[in-house]
């Protein structure tokens, strides 16, 4: 179905674009029924056009977004997709990630591909939440495991207290305006063979109106959100997550697939961006 795609050792091939979840479904540990109808069409129509890597979490809507995810990917191939969600740090302890990854699995209806600590944990040692990841992957009901918000040491600790199976993925804030990670993380990424995840890919909206993109968008008959997306999608090992919830957004999104910014484009892009 995903027609533009990145291969990982590990994990196998996703779409070169994913879509996020974060305010579909509720907020802050609180659901949101009103607008279920419209949410689930909009995934579904991200799906059809190609963004078959979907992120969530157990926080999104104390659930209910995992629940949308759930209803949005019924009659599609599930070998297809590629379901991301995430265990928020107070129930990082072993007994509660188990826990926690069997609800977020009932309410998804199916198994987890990747499943994140969404954040860094005071719960509980990062051993033990790994030790709980890989009980998991044994049990079959998460596929794959890695960290979010994690920096290279964070995530080297995690790695240390693996037993059978690695990290595979790390999911951080990236964005034109937001840079950090390039100079660690995502070399890093790229080094190791992990997946990055770049979350907040458009700066909640305002990468859509920045006139300087918009040009550079008219010689390839693109919007400024494709090709701030794009931007992102021509790093090696990164994967958008922009999160969209209506069909108008998804389907502009997904034309930030299936074609690549020039070399120069590229770096010209970097450089009036990174001097900001
Ligand atoms: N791991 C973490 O700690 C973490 C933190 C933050 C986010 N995330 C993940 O990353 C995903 C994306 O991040 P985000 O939601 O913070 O920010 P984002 O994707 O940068 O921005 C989402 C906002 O951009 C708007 N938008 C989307 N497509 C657009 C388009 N084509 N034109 C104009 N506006 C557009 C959306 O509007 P509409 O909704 O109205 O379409 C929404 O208001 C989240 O949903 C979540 O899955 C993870």
């Amino acid at each position: 179905m995903a027609k533009d795609v990145k291969c990982f050792n590990k994990i196998g091939c996703v779409s070169s674009l994913g879509m996020g979840t974060w305010g579909i479904g509720g907020g802050y540990w609180v659901p949101d029924y009103s607008m279920d109808r419209e949410w689930v069409e909009a995934l579904r129509k991200g799906i059809e056009l190609g963004m078959t890597l979907i992120d969530t979490a157990e926080m999104y809507g104390g659930g209910h977004a995992e629940e949308i995810v759930g209803l949005a990917i019924r009659g599609f191939k599930r070998d297809e997709l590629f379901i991301v969600s995430k265990v928020w740090p107070s129930n990082a302890s072993y007994d509660n990630v188990l826990k926690s990854a069997v609800a977020s699995s009932k309410r998804l209806g199916t198994y987890i591909d990747l499943y994140l600590l969404h954040w860094p944990s005071d719960a509980a040692p990062i051993c033990e939440t790994i030790k709980a990841f890989e009980k998991l992957v044994d049990d079959g009901v998460i596929r794959f495991y890695g960290l979010s918000n994690f920096s290279v040491r964070g995530i080297e600790e995690a790695r240390s207290c693996t037993k059978k199976y690695d990290v595979v993925a790390v999911q951080n804030h990236f964005s034109l305006l937001h840079r950090d990670d390039e100079k660690d993380v995502i070399p890093y990424a790229q080094r190791e063979g992990l997946m990055y995840m770049a979350y907040t890919p458009l700066e909640r909206g305002q990468l859509a109106r920045n006139a300087y993109l918009e040009n550079i968008g008219r010689k390839y008959g693109k919007t400024a959100v494709q090709v701030a997306l794009n931007w992102l999608i021509c790093i090696d090992n990164v994967i958008p997550i922009p999160k969209a919830a209506s069909i108008e957004h998804v389907k502009e999104n997904a034309g930030a697939m299936g074609w690549r910014l020039s070399r120069e484009d590229w770096l010209e892009i970097s450089r009036v961006f990174g001097s900001r």
